[in-house]
């Protein structure tokens, strides 16, 4: 960790780019995001077993379409709250849930390391993709931990390290180059790739006061489907920890980057799509009290 950061200042970073251009960015590419996080969504739904009436907390659930699937599970007798940092996401979330008439499930914008829940009042944390933001890590999941009821359950997906996910580690490999420099972030620093380090998940959560933590690997594939190679080097440019480093690039690097990414991706393109592995981790644990 650079001298100048700190867990609150990396905390404070992440906060600023989801509730602003982080979470604009995720609105704007969400259908084809969705799409390609649909299927291990699914398997941490399945994992996550909602029961009826169960009172559920999506934690940084984005537009909001795990937290739709689980408000079907608890039924009208159950309830979801929806909760992320971005204004936008959570009005989009919202439409869309009333637009399904779901009347089970509403949605709050917030820091969810921070937020006022009700103390033991929850059944189920689950997250699919959202719990790797935070500055301090064993304090959010302590917080979050208070919110469950004893016996209460977390189930949670997050990526593997940077470079066993070729849908984030191709594309960046290629455009770097052109890029402007960005600081080398710690291992554990929050962001994407925070929990790739299984025995840190674990640490984390057992400091947490968790108890019964299983992490087990899952591996699938990203899908870009396009028509072209620029085509999918554009959508394949607009998701993972690249996006940041291309919007503050002069233009002419980059149309050199996503160039160097349409090239990059050529092996990987057949049928009318480009095809890159994902590997993420399917975490579990328990309230012990
Ligand atoms: C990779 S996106 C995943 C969104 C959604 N779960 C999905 O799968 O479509 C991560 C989400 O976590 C949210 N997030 C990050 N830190 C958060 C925090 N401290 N509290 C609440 N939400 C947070 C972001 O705003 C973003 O929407």
């Amino acid at each position: 960790m650079p001298a100048d950061t700190t867990p609150d200042t990396l905390h404070a970073d992440q906060v600023a780019f989801w509730s602003g251009e982080g979470g604009d960015i995720w609105l704007a590419r969400e259908a084809r995001t969705d799409a390609m996080l649909a299927g291990l969504g699914e398997q941490a739904l399945t994992a996550a077993a909602a029961q009826s009436g169960e009172v559920v907390l999506d934690v940084g659930c984005g537009t909001g379409a795990t937290s739709r699937m689980l408000a079907r599970a608890v039924g009208p007798s159950g309830t979801v709250l929806g909760l992320d940092l971005s204004e936008a996401m959570m009005a989009e979330a919202s439409r869309r849930a009333a637009a399904d008439g779901l009347a089970n499930v509403r949605f709050a914008a917030g820091d969810a390391s921070a937020y006022a829940f009700a103390p033991g009042s929850t059944d189920l944390l689950f997250s699919r993709f959202g719990v790797m933001f935070f500055g301090d890590p064993v304090a959010a999941f302590t917080h979050l931990r208070r919110a469950l009821k004893p016996r209460g359950r977390l189930t949670f997906l997050c990526w593997r390290p940077f470079k066993d996910n070729a849908w984030a580690f191709v594309p960046f490999v290629a455009a770097v180059p052109f890029l402007p420099p960005m600081p080398r972030p710690g291992p554990h620093d929050p962001g994407p790739f925070a929990f790739g380090d299984r025995d840190h998940v674990r640490r984390v959560l057992a400091g947490a006061g968790f108890a019964d933590i299983t992490i087990d690997p899952i591996d699938d594939q990203a899908v870009f489907r396009a028509s072209s190679l620029d085509e999918a080097a554009a959508l394949a440019a607009e998701v993972g920890p690249m996006t940041r480093l291309l919007r503050a690039a002069p233009e002419a690097a980059r149309r050199q980057a996503i160039d160097a990414v349409g090239k990059a991706l050529a092996p990987y393109m057949a049928d009318g799509a480009v095809r890159l592995s994902t590997a993420c981790w399917l975490v579990k644990a328990v309230n012990p009290s």
